[in-house]
């Protein structure tokens, strides 16, 4: 079972980044624990602000991954060609959110990933992750 998660725009900030709604932890530190708490599976972990580096990298995830866990972060709510691209592949891709997108601002309700996703986790902080993990854990 290879895993991938990529992250999109300004996640690279997380431990820094508005703490009172993502909390202080970076990335890097919780995806060390998501790898041990996993050690069957092998997960890479990516991360980029641009559109295209993002599209690119699920593009390439083809024939590579078994699954995708994707926080879009700000480009769910505009990305059609994010969207295009989860819809371009043959991998189930798994849309999370740190923070409950839907007790937040109108325009963060609004998901361009969403209709093309295997399914959605949202709102449980980094723990988003690691339930998308355990429901491909459960699939082999
Ligand atoms: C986010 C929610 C988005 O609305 C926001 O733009 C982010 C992070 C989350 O994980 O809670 O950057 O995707």
């Amino acid at each position: 079972m290879r895993i991938l998660i990529i992250n999109g725009p300004n996640l690279n900030l997380l431990g820094t980044r508005e703490p009172e709604i993502y909390g202080n932890r970076t990335f890097e530190n919780y995806f060390d624990e998501l790898r041990e708490l996993f050690p069957q599976i092998e997960m890479e972990y990516y991360q980029s602000n641009i559109e295209g580096a993002l599209i690119d990298k699920i593009q390439e995830s083809q024939g590579k991954f078994d699954g995708i866990i994707l926080n879009a972060a700000a480009y769910a709510h505009t990305s059609v060609g994010i969207a295009d691209a989860v819809r371009a592949v043959d991998i189930p891709v798994i849309e999370v959110h740190i923070s409950n997108t839907f007790s937040r601002e109108d325009y963060r309700h609004k998901s361009f990933i969403a209709p093309v996703a295997h399914g959605i986790i949202i709102g449980f902080g980094l723990k988003s992750y690691e339930l998308a993990v355990m429901y491909f854990n459960n699939q082999k």
